[in-house]
């Protein structure tokens, strides 16, 4: 793995901090609140002088102590990238994800939503969902049949505040937008809008729809089910999907407050980036078959494919930290993608087929704008808004914490502005591939592509 770069007197101060670390990972008892404590600071430290995140020191720390390196206060700490990846530029990869999709056969103005929707997760920081979903999500499943290029999206119902909408199979990140957009028209027309969407595909980052919403004076709320792999609480087989559920509010601040997560701990991506830096994966995120709280990241993987494994709710497994909200939350995003779109759930969105081959997932969504401005002042409302977060990050902070608080929302801002800044996005080696695969087999690609940026 790339290191980044120390200069002399950075590196003297670096190894001071990794010895105090080690001391205070080697000297911690059984009962290590007060080591844990110390060495937050000591990270915290390392950090704010330039040290990587994934450190040794860093991630030894991490599976001890179960306490990842806590942010900087100077904003997004990107992770170190991996020997061999580039810089691409944002515009560069949107056209290059366009051309894609074209090449699969979606039609050129869907194919263009497509690719907003991706990029704008590199742009927000989501690495799980932006160029790194392209190949894996919709090249592979549309070239193995699972997933169609483009469908007509149909209208089933509609009064003036609901539709009940069928995607009829076709690409979910341009069914989104589609839907998003007839929940704001009436919102802004009625005051509400509210769009139930049935026989869709994976629609990428939930928060692409909130802020829609947001960027026109609406309240947003959406969400969506995916392959069951969260299990119910005192359960053990992954029944839920990762069910995001997503509210993006205006503010009247640069960026408007967007939560947008899964209602696991963590999703998949997440076990497959401590895979990646070769972490353990912190106790209370997976359980499996057996009821064991796992941490062997590479068994989870495996454990993952098999349904063996199944990731816990948000609040952990059992109910000593809350996981019913969490196995809650995710059984109201379930029930909200199906119940309006008499949708499959469970086994049947496993992906595979009876003969054990790939199937495809018919996923349901829902889209919620409510306009500002039919119920109040909206000034005054984005007023009150950015007030009362701004209360919340000027509140008193954790002396152990990075020093700062954030709002949802704002890290995403933080990491456009940054990356924006830096000319893009860094891409890694395994998905500079994924490009040079693609360009092998989707037509008209060689001659767009003969030589990418990259390659040198
Ligand atoms: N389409 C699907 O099937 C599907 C399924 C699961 C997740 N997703 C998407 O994956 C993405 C990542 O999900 P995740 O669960 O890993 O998200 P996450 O755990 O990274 O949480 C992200 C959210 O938390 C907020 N946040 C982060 N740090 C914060 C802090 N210190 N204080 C306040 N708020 C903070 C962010 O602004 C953001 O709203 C989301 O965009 C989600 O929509 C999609």
């Amino acid at each position: 793995m790339k290191r980044k770069c120390e200069d002399s007197t950075q590196h003297v101060q670096l190894q001071a901090l990794r010895v105090k670390a080690a001391e205070l990972i080697a000297t911690a008892g059984e009962s290590n609140g007060e080591g844990k404590a110390k060495y937050k600071k000591v990270v915290k430290d390392f950090i704010d002088a330039g040290g990587a995140t994934d450190d040794l020191i860093v991630r030894i720390g991490t599976q001890f102590f179960g306490c990842p390196a806590a942010k900087t206060s100077q904003g997004p700490v990107e992770d170190a990238p991996f020997e061999g990846s580039r810089l691409l530029d944002f515009d560069y990869l949107e056209k290059f994800m366009v051309d894609c999709f074209v090449a699969s056969g979606t039609p050129e103005k869907e194919s263009k939503v497509c690719a907003n929707v991706l990029i704008e997760a590199d742009k927000r920081g989501i690495d799980s969902h932006g160029i790194g979903r392209l190949k894996s999500i919709y090249m592979d499943r549309i070239k193995s049949g699972i997933l169609k290029p483009f469908a007509p999206i149909d209208v089933i119902r509609e009064t003036e505040t609901t539709a009940l909408i069928d995607a009829n199979m076709g690409i979910g990140l341009y069914v989104g937008p589609h839907c998003m957009d007839i929940a704001i028209n009436k919102a802004k027309k009625y005051g509400l809008g509210f769009v139930a969407v049935r026989n869709s595909t994976h629609y990428g980052i939930a928060g692409y729809y909130a802020t829609m919403a947001t960027s026109r004076g609406c309240i947003g709320f959406c969400g969506t089910n995916a392959r069951p792999s969260i299990a119910p609480t005192f359960g053990v087989e992954p029944c839920l999907g990762t069910n995001p559920l997503c509210f993006g509010i205006p503010t009247d601040e640069a960026f408007p407050f967007v939560i947008d997560c899964a209602t696991s701990i963590c999703q998949r991506g997440k076990v497959e980036k401590y895979a990646r830096i070769g972490s353990a994966t912190p106790k209370g995120m997976v359980i499996d078959s057996t009821g064991e709280e796992r941490t062997d990241t590479e068994g989870i993987l495996k454990g993952m494919v098999k349904g063996d494994c199944a990731l816990c709710p948000m609040g952990g497994g059992g109910d000593e930290l809350g996981g019913y909200k969490g196995y809650s939350w995710a059984t109201v995003v379930e029930l909200l993608s199906i119940a309006f779109q008499g949708g499959d759930f469970g086994r049947a969105l496993s992906g595979v087929g009876p003969d054990g081959k790939p199937s495809p997932m018919s996923l349901g969504h829902f889209f919620l704008a409510i306009n500002v401005e039919a119920v109040c002042d909206a000034d005054a409302f984005k007023k009150k808004s950015g007030d009362f977060l701004r209360y919340l990050r000027g509140s008193a902070k954790d002396p152990n914490g990075p020093g700062r608080i954030w709002t949802a929302g704002e890290d995403q801002y933080d990491y456009r502005n940054q990356r924006t800044a830096n000319g893009g996005v860094m891409v890694p080696p395994a998905l500079l591939k994924d490009m040079k695969s693609l360009r092998e087999y989707l037509p008209g690609l060689p001659e767009k592509y003969p030589k990418f940026c990259f390659e040198d």
